[in-house]
């Protein structure tokens, strides 16, 4: 969560059982570099106490608004980038929509001009109150940002909605606010992702471990940051395609070539982040082949085409092809190699031996090379971290074009 680095931000806590969830977040706020104030009310104090906050902080958290700098409020709104205000509850929610402010975070709250994200939780009953649902259309109309809830479980042991969003979501809308939504604009991206399943007979498939999470991370980000249009083709995988995101579901090498080829001239980036097998069965078995007397199986295999090469082939000028290398060895001279071979403008390299890094990992370390051959390793991230660092290059090279 780069983007979150030296950004101020209020967390407004409000007295809701989920209370005690947002310390996770205020956890990994610090952690991003985000320099956090907590505020809490009254009633917050009644779920979790302000010392929580103070350990996870390192500063004093704000419970009244009398107690200290009676311009605490103000100073405080001036200087923030973002205000959250988790989980919001009805009674803080019906204020703010009737602009009362009787405490530190409602006088915060008026008196700011920064983005705020309410994220509201509470029992079914309370959220589907009409007289709660006119107060968030109200806000809403006014530019304050929602997040959730969702449904599912509830306090009280009922199911429906009401329940606080998962602290992944939570943090990644967080880190959407503060990042540059035009930084691709103009540009038209096309992604792979996954492996491909090259099929022996109906039921045996060879493929690899790749899980596709860095190239639909990869996708899920292009459109966070503002492409015009955000093509995914992707190989099997168990992941959900972003929303808002084009998606065409492929099996074997051939069919990602035939999509990729069908698709590549309406794209100005080409990202093959797709494992792609380089080898298929030279027949494939209309039926399922016998276990036989014979101890060994020989099966054929032959060469797949090599989708990349071919892009390279027919690139037109101003259009950006990017590789992935997965390597085991001599992971940079390799990787290098491949970008020279295949024409490419950025090779994204990885070792395939690291830690923290690997197809079911949810982190990634990779080495950038770019054209002249210059290798630039990125620290270990977030794929989705990863996924941003990558687009940031590709906008400075198809915007050079
Ligand atoms: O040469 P190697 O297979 O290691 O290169 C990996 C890169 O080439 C990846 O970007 C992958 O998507 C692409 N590739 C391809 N067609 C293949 C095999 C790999 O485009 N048949």
């Amino acid at each position: 969560m780069r983007s979150l680095k030296d950004k101020k931000i209020v967390a407004g806590i409000c007295g809701g059982i989920a209370a005690y969830k947002t310390a996770g977040i205020v956890s990994k706020l610090v952690q991003a570099e985000a320099e956090v104030q907590v505020i809490m009310t009254h009633a917050a104090s009644q779920f979790i106490t302000p010392l929580t906050f103070e350990a996870l902080t390192h500063r004093k958290v704000f419970t009244n608004l009398f107690q200290d700098d009676p311009l605490a409020h103000v100073e405080l709104a001036h200087q923030t980038h973002l205000l959250i205000v988790m989980p919001a509850t009805y009674h803080v929610i019906g204020k703010l929509a009737s602009g009362l402010a009787d405490d530190m975070l409602t006088t915060t709250l008026a008196a700011t001009r920064a983005a705020v994200l309410v994220i509201p939780a509470m029992e079914s009953q309370m959220y589907t109150n009409p007289i709660f649902q006119e107060n968030c259309r109200k806000l809403r109309a006014l530019g304050y940002r929602f997040l959730g809830p969702e449904s599912g479980y509830l306090a009280s042991g009922r199911a429906g909605i009401g329940r606080f969003p998962d602290e992944e979501k939570i943090l990644k809308e967080i880190e959407t606010i503060f990042v540059d939504h035009s930084l691709l604009s103009g540009l038209r991206i096309l992604v792979t992702a996954g492996p491909t399943r090259e099929m022996l007979d109906p039921m045996r498939c060879l493929t690899n471990k790749s899980s596709g999470k860095m190239g639909y991370a990869l996708a899920e980000q292009a459109r966070t940051l503002g492409a015009d249009n955000v093509l995914l083709i992707s190989g099997p995988t168990q992941l959900q395609p972003p929303e808002e995101v084009d998606f065409l579901k492929v099996e074997s090498a051939e069919e990602m070539r035939e999509a990729v080829l069908a698709q590549e001239k309406n794209f100005d980036v080409i990202v093959m982040a797709a494992a792609v097998a380089d080898w298929r069965p030279k027949r494939i078995s209309t039926h399922k082949i016998k276990k036989l007397s014979t101890s060994s199986l020989t099966i054929e295999l032959e060469r797949t085409p090599d989708i990349l090469h071919i892009l390279s082939q027919k690139k037109r000028k101003g259009q950006c092809v990017i590789g992935f290398a997965a390597e085991s060895e001599n992971v940079i001279e390799n990787a290098r190699e491949k970008l020279r071979k295949k024409q490419l403008d950025l090779m994204v390299a990885n070792s395939l031996i690291q830690e923290n890094a690997g197809p079911e990992s949810e982190t990634n370390e990779v080495t950038l090379i770019h054209k002249n051959g210059r290798s630039e390793p990125l620290p270990v991230m977030d794929k989705r971290e990863v996924a941003y660092e990558i687009l940031r290059r590709i906008a400075r090279l198809a915007k050079s074009k």
